[in-house]
């Protein structure tokens, strides 16, 4: 299948090749997004980056994977300052972008807004968060880290245990993921939430018809036990409106809990932002020196992970090896002052 052309409105759409061929891309662009090398082919091709909700790292990763590679970005972000506040329809504004740019990235807080925007162009629209639907692009980061960390562990994907923890029911990115997951071989994929927020039957049914173990637990000290990747998220408050947040400590995921339950060489992951507050149920900082912990090489995952997607929907994927030129800026070695040193 080839992607050029294509809306990416849901990670339906990879399958295992696509992935694969995908992540070898992305595997190659990883000095590009380190600003190690440079490359040119999307010189002249314009983003439109729409985000009609909050966003920090979705925002600048896409922008920046689109200007690393050679392209030019135009964005507006929120709805006050836009036509929308006037009434527009998304059909139109969908339109009126489309005669503008080559490519749109979009993140609206509504499910079903996605679907409006791209009926309405055929200039290929990538979906950046529809509210608690789906995150395509933060599956496919997610899914080209624990690719990177498990060739760094000498560890596959097939056969592996994966757990998933928090807010299941209203966290897209968990959604994006467990289609991309259910991609690969005989995984035991582990559901960690209290009741009221599962992982949608929908999904299980998906993974567990594509032969993999599916379980669920309302307890974490149990149920990220063994786990090869343990992927936390944020309680979605934005999607409670006035419903009490069902939940308890028991979901902080911290250095206590790491120690007495996760292995050894578990993968910590968060899609970010996390809830750094005191007290706050989510991945706790008490974690940040420990090399398990793999969020900030997850982050950096974006930037290659977008870039390949990007060459890939605009056609330009096969030029990439070939304009490949080295950068001849200073840049550090590490990012971080505590990156580890398998930070390769
Ligand atoms: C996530 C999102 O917006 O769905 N953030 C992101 O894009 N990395 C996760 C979240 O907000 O909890």
């Amino acid at each position: 299948m080839s992607l050029t052309g294509k809306h990416i409105l849901s990670s339906d759409l990879f399958d295992r090749d696509e992935l694969e061929r995908l992540f070898e891309l992305a595997d190659l662009l990883v000095p590009v997004a380190r600003g190690q090398q440079v490359t040119r082919v999307l010189e002249g091709a314009v983003l439109a980056s729409l985000f009609f909700e909050a966003s920090t790292r979705t925002r600048l990763s896409c922008e920046t994977a689109f200007l690393r590679l050679g392209g030019g970005v135009t964005s507006t972000t929120g709805t006050e300052v836009t036509s929308i506040a006037k009434g527009e329809t998304l059909a139109d504004t969908s339109r009126v972008v489309s005669g503008y740019c080559d490519l749109v990235v979009m993140r609206h807080p509504e499910v079903s807004s996605i679907h409006e925007f791209a009926a309405a162009t055929n200039v290929p629209v990538i979906n950046a968060g529809n509210g608690a639907g789906e995150h395509p692009t933060q599956a496919l980061l997610d899914m080209f880290a624990i690719h990177r960390e498990f060739g760094r562990l000498g560890k596959t994907v097939d056969g592996s245990r994966i757990a998933l923890v928090g807010d299941l029911r209203h966290g897209r990115t968990v959604h994006s993921l467990v289609k991309l997951l259910s991609r690969y071989e005989d995984l035991t994929i582990v559901c960690v939430a209290p009741d009221e927020l599962n992982m949608p039957a929908h999904l299980l049914e998906l993974a567990a018809e594509r032969g993999h173990t599916v379980e669920e637990s309302d307890q974490p000290s149990l149920g990220l036990k063994d786990a090869d990747v343990v992927y936390t998220t944020r309680l979605q408050t934005e999607r409670f409106k006035d419903r009490p947040l069902p939940y308890s400590d028991d979901f902080r995921v911290d250095a206590a809990l790491a120690d007495r339950v996760f292995r050894s060489d578990a993968v910590i992951m968060h899609p970010l932002p996390r809830d750094g507050r005191p007290g706050s149920n989510d991945l706790s900082p008490d974690l940040n020196r420990d090399p398990r912990l793999a969020i900030f090489r997850q982050t950096d995952a974006g930037i290659p992970t977008r870039m390949a997607l990007f060459a890939s929907v605009l056609g330009v994927a096969d030029e990439i090896r070939d304009s490949l030129r080295p950068a001849r800026w200073y840049r550090p070695e590490f990012v971080g002052p505590d990156d580890a040193p398998f930070y390769k």
